[in-house]
């Protein structure tokens, strides 16, 4: 086997003539827990298995059984399996906001991919924030990298209906202000959501970057949508072990796999799954992180006119395994082929191009997945809002309700554009304490804004943009009102919001220059989002803002919401550690990096 295997670089660990010293430390502390000399020295490839499961993280946490199955891939292609932590993040659990731990396991993970003898690496993805972490690390690094999804729990069912994971709680919100259930009764239907292992089963953040990494060539076709707890799940886990040996004999690399086209691909596909806004940021984070350009408009101008084909909740009706019976990702792929926009020879990790891997793939299930004749909507990508309020911002105009249309965009004269009294909150803690009180008067016509969520502000960009409405409107009729800020909105929650906006208030963005009771017009055609005042009030509350000290924010809690606050940059170039762009490829640009003693 060794003789067609490129040179590996665990070699300069296992079998270094310069340093024999080293060579045999090395080797003992392996050979510690049972392998033996003969296989360290042989040239099998070393395999990590960067593992994102634990019992603080539930939605990854079956990658802990389905890492055996990885590891015996693995030892049958001939290489050695050496499974290791990965910082974790959950979602639903990480304060202030598991924003801060994308970049910090990112980080952590570079300095285990680079410093330990491993000559390929699989990526145990899953919940939100896990699957950028470690696609960005291994993209910093580059040593073959193929990503395994965790899956989808099941479906949740309550009373004869599917009650998907995040979206649930925003609709269990609305009948508990309309009395028409209990506490008791809140968290018995959340919990409906959540029946088995995995990931959220509606189309969240999670379900989008799993799809994406498939899109982008990352993993094996057919692997996102896999359900957790499935017997295929487990088979999936098998043979993406079996292939990291054939990729580390090929010498096939991230930097191979995820070019323009790639990434290309993967905004078309994420407008017809009907994507989470979360995206764009992770996306454009790891096309920094592997060298290419890709820019907020990019999302814009490749992904805004097509259709939404899969009907998932939130934006449709089905969940997770009615995803996976439909064709999953290779059905969506196939079904914009055949409109020529998919590059299609793109490569990817199973070592034939994504057209290859697509061209047979049907959907057999047209209620969960539409032909791309029969769209669920047309249009259904992200629209790019700039103005004095931020340089960029997007929305999701396609969770836009037939109510939130009737209400604001209405007016024959002027149908895409709507206007409105701006309500304020610096945090949630605000929103939660004062939404609800009649002294801020709010009504139909208001506009409420969310500022202080972004990667410095919050630290790390809470999902806190999307806002309900008062009780008092709910009530009467009036479901949502439209809401504007610097943070993001979870990928379970249906609110068409402007999100992202960068640069955030903590940096001066034009929203820290808002105030109660401004007039602020939205124009979904122009592109543009403006408070309505001069641009030499614009500058008088500038200096006022700037005497002031700037906009205020919470201090530091932890060292590190000091060290990243100090480095992190704004959500429309991907909210990276800046100073880590400019470390690329390392494992062929740096070398084998110097011995410890
Ligand atoms: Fe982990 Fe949704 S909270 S996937
Ligand atoms: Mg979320």
């Amino acid at each position: 086997m060794s003789s067609k295997t490129p040179q590996l670089r665990s070699r300069a660990w296992f079998n270094d003539p310069a340093n024999p010293d080293m060579t045999a430390l090395h080797i003992e502390r392996y050979m510690n827990f049972g392998i033996s000399q003969k296989e360290l020295q042989d040239g099998r490839p070393i395999i990590g298995i960067a593992q994102t499961g634990s019992d603080l993280s539930p939605c990854n946490r079956h990658h802990l059984e389905l890492a055996t199955r990885v590891k015996e891939g693995i030892r049958e292609a001939g290489g050695i399996p050496l499974e290791f932590p990965v910082h974790p993040i959950q979602e639903t659990g990480k304060r202030p906001a598991p924003g801060l731990d994308r970049n910090l396991a990112y980080l952590g993970l570079v300095e285990l991919l680079y410093g330990y003898p491993l000559d390929g690496v699989v990526l145990t993805i899953g919940c939100d924030k896990t699957t950028p972490a470690c696609l960005m690390a291994a993209a910093t690094v580059n040593i073959p990298a193929i990503a395994l999804s965790v899956g989808p729990m099941l479906n949740g069912w309550f009373r004869g209906e599917r009650t998907g994971s995040g979206t649930i709680v925003w609709k269990a919100r609305e009948l508990l202000a309309k009395g028409e259930i209990d506490e008791a009764g809140f968290i018995k239907l959340v919990a409906s959501s959540a029946p088995s292992t995995g990931y959220c089963n509606t189309m969240g953040t999670a379900t989008t970057m799993n799809s994406l990494t498939e899109a982008l060539g990352m993993q094996l076709p057919g692997s996102a949508a896999i359900p957790a707890p499935y017997r295929d799940r487990q088979e999936m886990a098998y043979l993406t072990g079996l292939r990291i040996v054939e990729m580390v004999r090929e010498d096939l690399k991230p930097s191979d796999i995820l070019t323009r086209e790639a990434f290309i691909n993967a905004i078309r596909v994420n407008t017809a799954i009907g994507g989470s806004t979360n995206a764009p940021i992770h996306l454009n984070a790891l096309a920094r992180h592997i060298g290419v350009e890709l820019s907020i408009d990019d999302w814009q101008n490749f992904g805004e006119e097509l259709p939404l084909l899969v009907n998932l909740q939130p934006a449709g009706e089905y969940l997770g395994e009615d995803y996976y019976h439909a064709g999953g990702v290779p059905a969506v792929v196939n079904q914009l082929m055949r409109y020529g926009l998919i590059h299609e020879e793109a490569p990817t990790v199973n070592g034939r191009s994504l057209g290859e891997n697509c061209r047979d793939a049907e959907i057999t299930n047209e209620a969960v997945i539409r032909p791309f004749e029969r769209p669920l909507k047309e249009k259904a990508g992200f629209r790019v809002l700039r103005g004095n309020l931020f340089t960029s911002a997007i929305m999701k105009t396609s969770v836009i309700s037939e109510e939130f249309r009737t209400r604001y965009l209405s007016n024959p004269e002027d149908p895409d554009a709507f206007e409105g009294r701006a309500i304020v909150f610096d945090g949630p803690e605000e929103y939660h304490a004062s939404i609800d009180d009649p002294a801020l008067n709010i009504d139909a016509n208001c506009i409420l804004f969310m500022r202080g969520a972004g990667p410095i502000g919050y630290p790390g960009t809470a999902e806190v943009v999307n806002m309900r409405a008062p009780d008092y409107l709910i009530k009467a009729g009036v479901s949502s009102l439209p809401c504007v800020g610097d943070g993001r909105q979870s990928g379970t929650s249906g609110s068409p919001s402007i999100l992202n906006a960068s640069p955030e208030a903590a940096v001066g963005g034009g929203l820290a220059l808002l105030r109660m009771g401004d007039r602020v017009r939205i124009d979904l055609k122009r592109g543009s989002a403006d408070i309505l005042i001069s641009e030499e009030e614009l500058e008088v509350r500038r200096q006022a803002l700037e005497a002031a000290g700037g906009y205020q924010y919470p201090a530091h809690q932890t060292p590190w919401q000091e060290i990243q606050r100090g480095i992190v940059g704004q959500m429309d170039t991907g909210a990276v550690l800046e100073p880590a762009v400019a470390y690329q490829r390392i494992a062929q640009t740096k070398g084998i990096p110097r011995d410890s003693h």
